[in-house]
């Protein structure tokens, strides 16, 4: 631990303790790579490593977008994943590469491919040549496997069946991963909530308006907050349970309207569920894909997103996983969502 690096999380609450970390990272072999550095769980993830005295090297398209002090804490490669320079330069004799870059919403199914599958095999092919022995903890999707007709959830083994452009494209993805030479880890969060995220902040921010519509009908989910899944990351990276597939979360899914209750709950707020029929979920997505077409980006509802929205659940089975991976537990939602509501407030999203 530094006290500097103490100083660069004033952005991010400190979720992971000084003992989880020192649990974890010696062992963590360096150098460390990781790429999505600047994206929602990436810059959770190199704070800690930069919390436990790590010095991680960063794949970096767009330096503004670094979190204050990553770049000081870290050596930069700028690049992006169809650059073969850029990632030889990233991964040159690395011990550990955490990949987490990806599209998480695009234009196009070829957009989700071309990044989240052939910039895993890029990647894959940059290790081959230059850390062929590293270890690669390879940050998937429970959208690869897809969803399922049981509340209790899919387990990592599976047949996965993914539903969306996204899924298939997440699914390639491990495929790829699968094809390095040395020890790999696969991890699939679900839905993953916490400070800095802009996708389920839409539900916070409708919570905080009073009225959250969901889909009809019975529907169960899990989500993971987001220092269970750097908590993930980092188990993996240790080592020990290599060459296997991992579902993150919380081992206990919910029904979505008692998900979305205890959100607002969390938040000092009562918030009334309304179910809003699938039809007009799709209509939504078709003006969602129009206003792609037009050119705007993050958008929320897509068909591709509805498509995902409607499906029956998303629930994940993970208790075998966290106990494989050594994982002591995980934050209850009504605990990642308090201090979420509250960095969304202090930061001025909600
Ligand atoms: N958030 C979730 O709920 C969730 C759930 C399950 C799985 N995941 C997976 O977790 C990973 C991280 O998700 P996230 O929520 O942190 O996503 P995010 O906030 O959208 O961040 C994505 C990151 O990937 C980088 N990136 C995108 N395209 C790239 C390219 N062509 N070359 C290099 N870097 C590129 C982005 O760089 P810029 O900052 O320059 O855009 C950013 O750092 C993804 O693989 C995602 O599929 C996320």
């Amino acid at each position: 631990m530094n006290g500097s690096g103490a100083t660069r999380w004033c952005a991010l609450p400190a979720a992971i303790g000084p003992e989880e970390l020192a649990a974890w990272c010696p062992a963590v072999a360096s150098p460390v790579a990781v790429t999505g550095a600047t994206g929602f769980v990436g810059t959770h993830v190199v704070a800690a490593l930069i919390e436990a005295g790590v010095r991680p090297r960063l794949l970096v398209r767009d330096a503004s977008r670094l979190t204050e002090g990553h770049g000081a804490g870290a050596d930069v490669v700028r690049g992006v994943l169809d650059d073969p320079g850029a990632l030889g330069e990233l991964v040159a004799g690395c011990g550990t590469v955490i990949h987490l870059a990806g599209l998480v919403r695009a234009e196009s199914a070829a957009r989700f491919d071309r990044v989240n599958r052939a910039g895993t095999e890029n990647l894959v092919a940059a290790l081959a040549a230059r850390a062929p022995a590293a270890r690669l903890v390879h940050v998937s999707s429970l959208a690869a496997v897809g969803p399922c007709q049981e509340p209790e959830g899919s387990a990592p083994e599976d047949e996965p069946h993914p539903i969306s452009a996204y899924g298939r494209s997440k699914l390639a993805g491990e495929a790829a991963a699968r094809v390095h030479a040395g020890p790999w880890v696969i991890l699939r969060p679900p839905a993953v909530y916490g400070p800095r995220d802009i996708d389920v902040l839409h539900f916070f921010r409708m919570a905080a308006r009073g009225l959250v519509p969901i889909p009809g009908g019975e529907r169960w989910v899990s989500v993971a907050y987001v220092a269970d899944v750097v908590r993930g990351v980092l188990a993996a990276a240790a080592g020990g349970a290599d060459g296997r597939v991992f579902h993150l979360g919380e081992p206990k899914p919910m029904a979505m309207t008692d998900l979305v209750r205890a959100l607002a709950a969390s938040g000092g707020l009562r918030a009334r569920v309304v179910e809003v029929p699938g039809a007009v979920i799709r209509v939504l997505g078709l003006g969602g894909d129009l206003l792609q077409k037009f050119g705007m980006r993050r958008i929320a509802l897509t068909s591709d997103k509805a498509r995902e929205l409607l499906a029956r659940h998303w629930s994940a089975r993970t208790a075998a996983s966290l106990a494989a991976l050594g994982l002591p537990g995980f934050v209850p939602l009504a605990a990642g969502a308090a201090t979420t509501w509250a960095w969304y407030r202090r930061h001025g999203w909600i």
